[in-house]
């Protein structure tokens, strides 16, 4: 047969070799087996039009002398039709869950109508809402409007109102939505209560890798298929197979039940009959003959078959439906209480068998039990250690060595379980090594901590182990006592200004004006205005901070009957390129302008990129104690404006706090906030490692002792502080101190720098889109 299209187009090239081609044709089909004992068409049948083609055209010369001239070809332009090669464009899913396959266990698909969902389906859904992952009501919804129901989440309406399709719309619903988010769908009416838990129950211990079709309340004992009163039970896979049948179902649907046409679809999509057990596992249900009473109920409750029923059926009134579910959770607290009850007796036991003899064990009084994740976004990571590493300890890096605290902290928790283990087991363990360890924070009690202890038992020679458990439970939450303070205290805001930044000192100024100056705010604004040698100096006409320096003087005009001012020193600084990113010019700038204020007065190191709110000032006055605590605000930082913003959402004036903008830079130590005699006594201490800078002439030698000494410096005033520890630092997220973004001039050497200006780009997802944009875009090369 496949000859024919061959043949058909070489008749359509050269009408006349048809007939040596024929003949050559069917000497080759005689011949060739013959000739060369092997046969003519390819084994697996491909490439056979072309083999055939090669293997004809010398047989036709061998009978046609003319063959040469012929050079037949085949048009095989798009004749099996080949499937377009899309370009294979790795389409990342959108969380890890998805592309490592994770999905919630249990869903239950509630059929329900639009009158009965406020009732039935309300009360089913309080008795079962809190026990699986999902549950949603599909109900019949045919002109919207006329539906008196809000639809809360949870209720989807269908307008069809062909009755009998309803099952496949909530099938349909499913696989457009729910598709890939569940291990288990549980399809069900709202004339049936629900047994929640032990369903639950049943669904974690089936395995989800097979087919699974179940249910039960079949008609009689030959019906393939499951009654969708009684529930029906599908596992991934068949909701899989069944989106691709849903046509073939709805149409096929002509049986009067929801049942058989369900049940046909998914026989017809799976080759699955329901079955009535599941891998060990029954499911069954047990129906009701009538409607019921309360008498009924009781008497009723002592049919075993109603114990080990999943679900019960059906249940009309929402009463009824209450007081089996008061039944059944009565019957588990009952069972509840006996294992607790064979527990404790059974603990107690042990501790008496205990060779310590420690008499009756009991949960240490007053610490929590470790938490439970509800899910598995709460389970918190426990981080694997041995004696010399820690791994995984942070989601940036794999491992890392054990030292200091942690070392500390580690070794301590296993000295005091190996002498647990002693005191319990006798002197003759003697302990090896550690095996295992695995430790964790649970913010609601402490540090837990499993080991593995390996020991050798003297007597024996062996090698035992033994597992600990152990909890450093969290201390008591203190009150500190601390002096008291007033939101009255002047403070008194420094701002370095670089010639670069002029512009933006102006703007700084205007905001200080409104904010502090025009409402009396008791401040007081000092400029250290930073000269830079190879521009026009002071007292020049064309002096660089001209204008900086006549708003000042307008402004402190103008606001003088208020008390407010304005003033400035000047700096000459040695000439060097990102200066403004050198720690030790904050020591210069510090040594220079704080022994202008009195000891007393409260300094705030300000930025002149930042957005200036009362707020904050007050904040600052609350939290900056003299003799006593330091104020490190952490500011909201905003990112690179060419990366976050976009035409259609532009910059703001003020800067919104959302993440998308910005982020609260905990690398930022620049602002921080003392009083001037806290600083004085801090400064002392590090004075023989930077020497205080007195006059401008100092300067220079401050600047470069980092090139000629081989001391640790602190990185900041921040660090200096932290150095000191005499006074107590607050360091904490300060949402009223709002940086607008800054180009950062870092030298090559200063990692520091060009790490934190990196930081500060935007968040990891909007590089990560940059990147994949860029490598996405026709123009990548460069020539
Ligand atoms: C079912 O209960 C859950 C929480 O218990 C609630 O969020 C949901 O709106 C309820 N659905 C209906 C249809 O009442
Ligand atoms: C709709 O429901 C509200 C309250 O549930 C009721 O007050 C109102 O009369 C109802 N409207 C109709 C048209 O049934
Ligand atoms: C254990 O506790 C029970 C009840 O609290 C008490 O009667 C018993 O004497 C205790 N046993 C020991 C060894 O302390
Ligand atoms: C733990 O025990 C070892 C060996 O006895 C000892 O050297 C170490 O200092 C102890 N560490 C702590 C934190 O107690
Ligand atoms: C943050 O900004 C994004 C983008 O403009 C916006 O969609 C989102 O609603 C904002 N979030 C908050 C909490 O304002």
């Amino acid at each position: 047969m496949k000859m024919l299209p061959f043949i058909s187009t070489l008749l359509r090239q050269n009408k006349y070799f048809i007939v040596g081609l024929c003949l050559g044709i069917s000497a080759g089909l005689i011949f060739a087996p013959l000739l060369e004992g092997d046969c003519l068409f390819n084994e697996n049948g491909q490439g056979y039009t072309s083999d055939h083609l090669s293997r004809s055209r010398s047989l036709n010369s061998d009978s046609n002398a003319q063959g040469d001239e012929y050079e037949p070809r085949i048009n095989l332009d798009g004749k099996p039709r080949q499937a377009h090669k899309t370009p294979n464009l790795l389409n990342r899913p959108r969380y890890y869950s998805t592309e490592l396959g994770i999905r919630e266990k249990l869903f239950i698909g509630v059929l329900s109508s639009q009158y009965d969902v406020s009732t039935r389906g309300v009360a089913l859904n309080k008795t079962i809402a809190h026990l699986v992952d999902k549950v949603m009501f599909f109900i019949d919804a045919p002109g919207h409007r006329k539906l008196n129901i809000s639809m809360p989440g949870g209720i989807v309406g269908f307008t069809d109102t062909r009755k009998i399709l309803n099952a496949f719309h909530m099938l349909k619903y499913i696989t457009d939505n729910y598709l890939d988010e569940f291990d288990f769908y549980f399809l069900v009416k709202d004339t049936t209560y629900i047994k929640a838990r032990q369903l639950y129950e049943l669904v974690q211990g089936i395995s989800v890798s097979e087919d699974v079709h179940a249910g039960s309340g079949k008609r009689d004992e030959r019906s393939t298929f499951c009654s969708l009163d009684a529930g029906l039970l599908l596992s991934n896979s068949v909701i899989h197979k069944i989106m691709s049948s849903l046509d073939w179902c709805v149409k096929n649907a002509f049986y009067d039940s929801d049942d058989d046409n369900v049940g046909q679809c998914i026989l017809h999509a799976t080759g699955l009959s329901c079955q009535e057990s599941v891998q060990g596992y029954t499911l069954s249900s047990y129906t009701l003959h009538r409607s019921l009473n309360i008498e009924d109920i009781q008497r009723l409750t002592k049919d075993p078959r109603l114990d080990h029923a999943l679900t019960i059926y059906p249940v009309q009134e929402p009463h009824i439906l209450f007081q089996l579910h008061a039944y059944f959770c009565m019957v588990g607290l009952v069972h509840n209480k006996q294992d607790i009850a064979t527990l404790r007796h059974s603990v107690v036991n042990m501790s008496e068998l205990t060779p310590g003899g420690r008499g009756n064990v009991t949960w240490p009084v007053g610490i929590p039990s470790g938490i439970v994740p509800t899910n598995r976004f709460d389970v918190i990571r426990w981080d694997y250690f041995t004696d010399t590493e820690l791994y995984l300890n942070s989601d940036f890096s794999n491992g890392k060595k054990l030292e200091g605290a942690d070392k500390n902290d580690i070794q301590y928790v296993v000295n005091a379980s190996i002498k647990q283990m002693e005191a319990d087991w006798g002197e003759h363990l003697q302990y090896r090594r550690l095996t295992n360890g695995y430790r964790r924070f649970d913010p609601s009690r402490g540090m837990d901590y499993r080991l593995d202890l390996s020991f050798r038992d003297t007597r024996t020679g062996q090698e035992v182990h033994k597992r600990v458990e152990v909890c450093k439970p969290l201390g008591k939450v203190e009150v500190v006592p601390m002096p008291y303070v007033t939101e009255n205290v002047r403070v008194n805001l420094v701002l370095p200004v670089e010639a670069e930044f002029k512009l933006e000192a102006i703007k700084f100024m205007e905001n200080y004006a409104r904010i502090c100056m025009e409402k009396r705010d008791k401040t007081f604004l000092m400029l250290v205005l930073l000269y830079d040698p190879s521009l026009p100096g002071k007292g020049t006409k064309d002096d660089t901070f001209l204008s900086v320096k006549e708003m000042a003087l307008t402004l402190s005009d103008r606001y003088k009957k208020d008390g407010s001012k304005i003033a400035w020193v000047s700096i000459k600084i040695p000439s060097s390129d990102g200066l403004a990113s050198d720690p030790l010019l904050e020591f210069v700038v510090a040594d220079l302008v704080v022994r202008k204020f009195s000891p007393e007065s409260l300094i705030l190191m300000c930025q002149s990129n930042m957005e200036l709110k009362q707020e904050y000032l007050n904040r600052v006055r609350m939290n900056t104690i003299l003799g006593w605590q330091v104020f490190s605000p952490i500011p909201f930082a905003e990112y690179h404006p060419d990366i976050v913003y976009s035409s259609t959402n532009t910059r703001p004036k003020e800067l919104d706090i959302n993440k998308t903008y910005g982020h609260y830079d905990t690398r930022e130590i620049s602002h921080i906030a003392f009083y001037a005699r806290d600083f004085t006594t801090a400064r002392k201490q590090i004075e023989d490692r930077i020497p205080i800078v007195r006059t401008d002439r100092d300067i220079d030698s401050v600047m470069n002792i980092k090139h000629n000494s081989q001391l640790i410096l602190p990185s900041s005033l921040y660090g200096m502080f932290v150095s000191a520890r005499s006074l107590h630092i607050l360091r904490a997220v300060e949402p009223g101190l709002r940086l607008h973004y800054r180009d950062r001039n870092c030298q090559d050497s200063n990692i520091q720098c060009i790490e934190d200006r990196a930081y500060n780009l935007g968040s990891k997802s909007q590089l990560a889109q940059l990147i994949l944009d860029y490598l996405a875009s026709p123009i990548t090369t460069v020539s």
